[in-house]
């Protein structure tokens, strides 16, 4: 019976030993600087693996109850297009060019343009309306409902543009 409780009890003390020891390491490396803080280096595969598939999953929460109010006709894809030029282009690229997230941002914002998003229009319009924590995804609270779900609509629609919208996206950049 001692020897049995005897052999519990050192993995149980190297257990909360290691429980306690790890997040203490962690502290001391950031107070010593020694955790990286730069945003031009590569996020690794298994990091950025992990950080969208839990930002999806809260973003599917996040979406839950909500409700695509458009049909996705042409002429409101292509106001969705126009918003999309004017406010997120800059950092999530148009469809041939990259945007200032490619390599200037951590976490990187997606290129729509290369990798269009496998979201729902209510999981984009929750990302664009109250924006994405720990990351330059702000939150665009001011932003007309009308704009909001137009631009949510288009780059849930980006796998599936009608020819009309399509080939506006595609054309060749004016400048
Ligand atoms: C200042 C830069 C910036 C702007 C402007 C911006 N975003 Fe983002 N966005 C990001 C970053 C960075 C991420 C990545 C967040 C992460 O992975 O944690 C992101 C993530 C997203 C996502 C989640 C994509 C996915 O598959 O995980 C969507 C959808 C999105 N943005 C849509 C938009 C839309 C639509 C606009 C314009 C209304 C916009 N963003 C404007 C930086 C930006």
């Amino acid at each position: 019976m001692q020897i049995a409780s005897k052999s519990f009890v050192v993995p149980m003390i190297a257990f909360l030993g290691g429980v306690v020891l790890l997040p203490v390491c962690i502290f001391v490396l950031a107070v010593a600087g020694l955790l990286s803080s730069d945003a031009t280096s590569t996020p690794p595969k298994w990091e950025s693996a992990i950080g969208q598939a839990a930002l999806h999953a809260s973003l599917r929460r996040r979406a839950s109850g909500l409700h695509d109010p458009l049909a996705g006709s042409d002429a409101e894809l292509a106001a969705g297009l126009t918003t999309y030029m004017n406010t997120c282009a800059g950092c999530h690229g148009d469809f041939s060019r990259h945007g200032w997230g490619f390599n200037g941002l951590y976490p990187r914002a997606p290129q729509f343009g290369k990798a269009p998003p496998t979201l729902t229009a209510e999981e984009t319009y929750a990302a664009v309306k109250f924006g994405v924590r720990y990351s330059a995804m702000g939150a665009n609270q001011h932003m007309p409902e009308k704009d909001a779900w137009q631009v949510a609509t288009f780059v849930s629609r980006l796998r599936s543009l009608p020819p009309a919208v399509s080939a506006a996206w595609t054309a060749k950049p004016k400048q």
